[in-house]
């Protein structure tokens, strides 16, 4: 066994919880405990923590753990999904899912790649900020798509995106789930995951590398870097509640299905069920842009995805996504 499979098969053991005794482990693992030992300290690199037991010298985990298995996950794909995904990669740890994806676009991987990651070093959110990624504690993954030719409105397809959140946040349970314009995906006005697209160009083609970062049960400690009010599924759905496996499948098979309608008719033929998530419709806010603000009450978005704002003299500008924020005014 090499280290990597013996920290991923000590994982496998520690998941579920339960302590588990030293003569356990080393029996189980064939391993000397020097070694084992070794395996406890690249565990805790990871970002996890498994608590030593002073009694037997044995570990257990704080909290059960259900760790992304790309084969439980595979076996939750449509067949449609299965024949539109190219690769399915599921990392312990990776820098940011987003940056990798956009490396491997340059390496001319296909269109319809996923990768997903227990953790993210460098998690990336939008407007340069931080991704909160502690290990298992969520779900961080990206797709990369290549588009032939110039899609429409590449602003409404992060808009899409949410649609595909959304989606399968709901087929879950979360029936409050909505989205604010642009991207981000809230549970009663608390954040409870982004989204973050980034493009480029290679293989002679267009790509698009779409980021999503779900809060799935994220430790306090580690949450106190979020500077906004935010949520958790654990927090919604209970404890237990939550199959990261069967998140990860409904949402790859949403954001398949979305990102080929969008490739048919781009946003125009979505707008109507974003409008459904809508959380800000009707509702006076403040919209940060890169030099200045204006408020306004917000009237949904167009067909290609920008807000609509009606300011004090009745009039209804158009906004388009990028470097704009926007944030409640009441
Ligand atoms: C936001 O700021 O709301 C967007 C957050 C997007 C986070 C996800 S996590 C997976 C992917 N990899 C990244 O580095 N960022 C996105």
């Amino acid at each position: 066994m090499t280290d990597t499979e013996l920290e991923q098969a000590l994982l496998t053991l520690l998941a579920d919880g339960a302590a588990h005794t030293e003569r356990e482990l080393v029996e189980r693992l064939s391993a000397e405990p020097v070694t084992l030992a070794q395996a406890v300290r690249a565990l805790r690199d990871l970002g996890l923590e498994p608590r030593a037991l002073p009694e037997d010298g044995g570990y257990r985990l704080a909290e059960p753990l259900e760790l992304l298995d790309r084969q439980r996950i595979a076996a939750g794909l449509s067949d449609d999904t299965r024949t539109r995904l190219s690769r399915l990669e599921v990392y312990p740890l990776l820098d940011s899912t987003n940056t990798y994806l956009l490396a491997r676009a340059g390496e001319e991987w296909p269109s319809g790649a996923v990768c997903l990651a227990e953790r993210q070093q460098a998690g990336r959110g939008r407007l340069g900020r931080s991704w909160v990624s502690p290990f298992g504690a969520g779900l961080f993954g990206s797709l990369l798509w290549r588009f032939d030719g110039q899609p429409a409105g590449l602003s409404g397809l992060s808009l899409a995106t949410g649609i595909a959140v959304a989606r399968s946040l709901r087929a879950l349970g979360v029936t409050e789930v909505g989205l604010k314009w642009p991207n981000d995906v809230l549970w009663r006005e608390r954040k409870l995951g982004g989204i973050l697209l980034e493009s480029g160009a290679s293989a002679g083609t267009l790509h698009v590398v779409a980021g999503i970062g779900l809060n799935v049960a994220l430790p306090r400690q580690a949450a106190l870097a979020i500077d906004q009010p935010w949520v958790d599924l654990r927090e919604i759905l209970g404890n237990g509640g939550v199959s990261r496996n069967r998140l990860a499948a409904l949402l790859i098979n949403e954001l398949v299905e979305i990102f080929g309608r969008f490739e048919q008719g781009g946003f125009a033929d979505l707008a109507q069920e974003w409008a459904g998530f809508d959380l800000m419709a009707g509702r006076r806010v403040r919209l940060r842009l890169p030099n200045a603000a204006v408020t306004g009450i917000v009237r949904g978005v167009d067909a290609s995805g920008a807000l609509l704002l009606e300011s004090a003299d009745g009039r209804v500008n158009t906004y388009l996504g990028g470097e704009i924020g926007l944030r409640l005014e009441q």
